[in-house]
């Protein structure tokens, strides 16, 4: 087969590196990618959000398959454009038609199917200018802290935890009538503030079966100890201790089941990756969020744990054949810590030369680019989170050692990573 995977950053390069084994990948193109994909296969230059430009690529590379990474082309309708296009109909394409991607494009979609689907989830409103004094009694009224959630994308920054009332009404009125994040913002989802610990859980679906993959878990905040401010995600781990079989078993019958069955009663043509970011509350699962595709940097502990071919996996998605795939783990454990630009989250300098990348893409350890481009004979810095050092290891503490090791070897003026990726656990 010829794929084409569209992204650029650490999960592309983890889902491109993890392709490129498979001996169904005949050849394997990555657009836009980074210098790490195109030790993968061949990079294009192309926008994934231009879809007649990635209509032409199909052509031009004879595509059999289109993997696409992150979810703006999916929210935007990609798996519409293709099954509506004469051209590209016969080309399988992995994720979620444009109205079943709602459930990441559109928190008030996804919390109105896990009402419908009894999901547990934290209980909440919505409001828009329509409603928005209703809004303000219902704010005044509500427990602290109050978690107020932009209903559209909103590159990660949409979810704003309050601790006050003044905070929660001035949020509000900042989202809703000036635009804080622009249309994205102008519905606003109140929620009720769940306390507990949160870890990704990940499907492959073909809309009416599933396999699981192994669960991780992230880490947002740029500081120790998980303070400061959010992140895309500074590390991950997998597996995830405290997700032991009777939780798994209760994350299945609760929430992974009844979600893929409305998938079907709902009628909606879903075949690719969900991920459930979920918390567990005391010894109970509540979804935070759905997401339409992979996490990053979940990916980058997630494919190195997978011992199928992902190719093989992804063609019986496309074909509604995964009832018949069982997924194989290693049981080894995965860490990955990701080394960022100095300043990330905030502002940051990108064109860094960046030493020390010939390292490692072997055996148990592996460096997965993000944020880099060539410059010349050189790879330099392109981005805020710039490269994730993924490594594997008999137990959680020996993968985190390797990890950490792995990630000194790089150099970058400005380097940041945290070195207490996977503290609650050692
Ligand atoms: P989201 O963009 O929905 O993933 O939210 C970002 C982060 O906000 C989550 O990873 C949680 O840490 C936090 N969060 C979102 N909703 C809640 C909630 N209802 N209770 C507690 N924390 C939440
Ligand atoms: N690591 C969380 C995400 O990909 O959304």
């Amino acid at each position: 087969m010829n794929i084409l995977l569209l992204g650029a950053g650490g999960r592309e390069h983890a889902l491109a590196w993890k392709m490129a084994q498979s001996p169904l990948c005949h050849h394997l193109y990555i657009a836009p990618g980074n210098p790490g994909t195109a030790q993968c296969g061949t990079n294009l230059t192309l926008s994934i959000t231009d879809f007649p430009a990635i209509k032409e690529a199909c052509l031009q590379y004879k595509i059999d398959m289109v993997l696409v990474g992150p979810e703006e082309p999916l929210v935007t309708g990609i798996v519409d454009f293709f099954k509506e296009d004469n051209d590209l109909k016969n080309t399988l394409i992995i994720g979620p038609s444009k109205e079943a991607a709602q459930l990441e494009g559109s928190k008030a979609y996804a919390k109105k199917f896990m009402q419908r689907h009894h999901i547990p989830t934290a209980s909440c409103q919505e409001f828009t200018e329509e409603n928005y004094n209703e809004g303000l009694t219902y704010l005044q009224e509500h427990g602290l802290p109050i978690v107020l959630k932009a209903d559209g994308l909103a590159a990660g920054k949409g979810v704003i935890i309050c601790q006050h009332w003044l905070e929660a009404i001035s949020e509000f009125e900042l989202m809703i009538q000036r635009s804080k994040f622009g249309e994205a913002g102008k519905r606003v989802v109140v929620e009720e503030f769940l306390n507990g610990i949160e870890l990704s859980v990940f499907v492959l679906t073909d809309g009416k079966d599933y396999v699981l993959l192994p669960e991780a878990k992230d880490y947002k905040r740029i500081g120790e100890r998980d303070t400061g401010s959010n992140t895309g995600g500074m590390g991950a781990i997998s597996p995830v201790p405290f997700a032991d079989d009777a939780f798994m078993q209760k994350v299945i019958n609760q929430i992974i089941e009844p979600t893929i069955k409305g998938l079907e009663a709902d009628n909606l043509d879903y075949k690719g990756f969900l991920f459930f970011g979920l918390i567990k509350v005391g010894d109970e699962p509540f979804v935070i969020e759905y997401n339409c595709r992979m996490g990053d940097p979940e990916t980058e502990v997630v494919m190195p744990r997978i011992k199928n071919d992902l190719v093989a996996l992804l063609a019986a998605t496309a074909s509604g054949q995964l009832g018949m795939q069982q997924i194989e783990t290693d049981a080894r454990a995965a860490a990955t810590i990701v080394a960022v630009s100095g300043g990330y989250p905030n502002e940051y300098e990108k064109g860094i030369l960046i030493d020390g990348l010939d390292e490692a893409m072997e055996n148990d350890v592996f460096l997965f680019q993000a944020g880099t481009k060539n410059n010349g004979e050189n790879i330099v810095t392109n981005g805020g989170r710039v490269l994730c050092a993924t490594a594997l290891g008999n137990d959680l503490d020996e993968a985190i050692n390797k990890s950490r090791d792995l990630v000194e070897t790089i150099q970058f003026r400005g380097k940041y990573f945290r070195r207490d990726i996977g503290f609650e656990f050692l």
